[in-house]
């Protein structure tokens, strides 16, 4: 579908770009010719994936990647992440807010620290990443692309209602952002995937998850490609004209079945 040098010579940054969806676009784009640096927390992950993606470099048109460690909760270490690009790659094009992490619990039993620290990051660190690379590279350039990866709480989130409430939170501030910042030449998109078979899920209990898929109109999971086609499509010039929508991803899973078991 896409050229190979589809983002030849542009820079992304793919925050959790070391496990899971995130390597699945970090992989889609390095194939597409883009250079990419993934971030996270852990440098182990990311060394390990740096290497699983220097290992699928099969032709130059591959894009490089590197990884800096990056805890999108700091905000010191977001900007010292905008420096460091800045001082590097000297550009930013694409920004893909992956990076984040739940806990399924009822409403009730949630600890004022456990609501914060999943509002934090799933709603403070796609902020301070959005607004720091947008300031230092996407407005002064007049150009930049930012896919958001929420979740679908199109019904709300039952048994998690925290990152129910800091995805809808990047849902309404994609919408937000995509009026404000049209005149900087700047798209912004979300994409909302349902339950995907992926490393993400490893957080989850088996019997969480059981039976989950008869819950699903098409009856399986999704995979971690199919997001990554998807934000692939929303980074690339095929969706010129697309900014402030979310893009459920989930077999028709928000409009029928309750999936998790309270
Ligand atoms: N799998 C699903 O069914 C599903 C469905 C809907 C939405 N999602 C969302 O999609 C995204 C990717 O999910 P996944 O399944 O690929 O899960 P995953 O493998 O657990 O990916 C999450 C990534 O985010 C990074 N991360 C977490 N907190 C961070 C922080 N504070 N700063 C920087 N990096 C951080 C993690 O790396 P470190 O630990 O090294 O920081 C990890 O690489 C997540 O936001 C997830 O919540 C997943």
């Amino acid at each position: 579908m896409f050229l190979p040098n589809t983002f030849k010579d542009k820079v992304a940054i793919v925050t959790g770009g070391g496990s899971g969806i995130g390597f699945a676009i970090t992989q889609q784009l390095l194939e597409l010719g883009a250079n990419v640096i993934i971030t996270s927390r852990k440098e182990e992950r990311l060394i390990t994936a740096i290497e699983k993606f220097n290992a699928l470099r099969t032709n130059d048109s591959f894009g490089k990647v590197r990884y800096q460690v990056c805890d999108i909760r700091d905000t010191e270490q977001v900007e010292a992440l905008a420096k460091n690009i800045k001082d590097n790659e000297g550009t930013l094009d694409i920004l893909v807010n992956n990076a984040g992490g739940q806990f399924p619990s009822l409403a009730e039993d949630i600890s004022f620290k456990g609501w914060n620290a999943v509002i934090n990051n799933n709603l403070n660190g796609t902020w301070y990443m959005t607004q720091t690379m947008a300031k230092q590279f996407f407005i002064p350039n007049q150009s930049g692309r930012i896919v958001n990866i929420i979740a679908n709480v199109f019904r709300g989130f039952p048994a998690m209602v925290h990152t129910g409430a800091a995805r809808a939170g990047v849902d309404n501030l994609t919408k937000t952002l995509a009026v404000e910042w049209s005149k900087y030449n700047v798209q912004i998109n979300a994409i909302a995937p349902g339950i995907i078979a992926s490393s993400g899920l490893e957080n989850y209990q088996p019997e969480f998850l059981e039976g989950v898929e008869k819950a699903i109109p098409m009856r399986r999971m999704g995979t971690s490609e199919e997001v990554a086609n998807l934000t692939v499509f929303l980074a690339s010039p095929f969706a010129n004209y697309i900014t402030g929508e979310t893009v459920y991803i989930d077999g028709g899973q928000r409009l029928w079945g309750d999936f998790f078991k309270l």
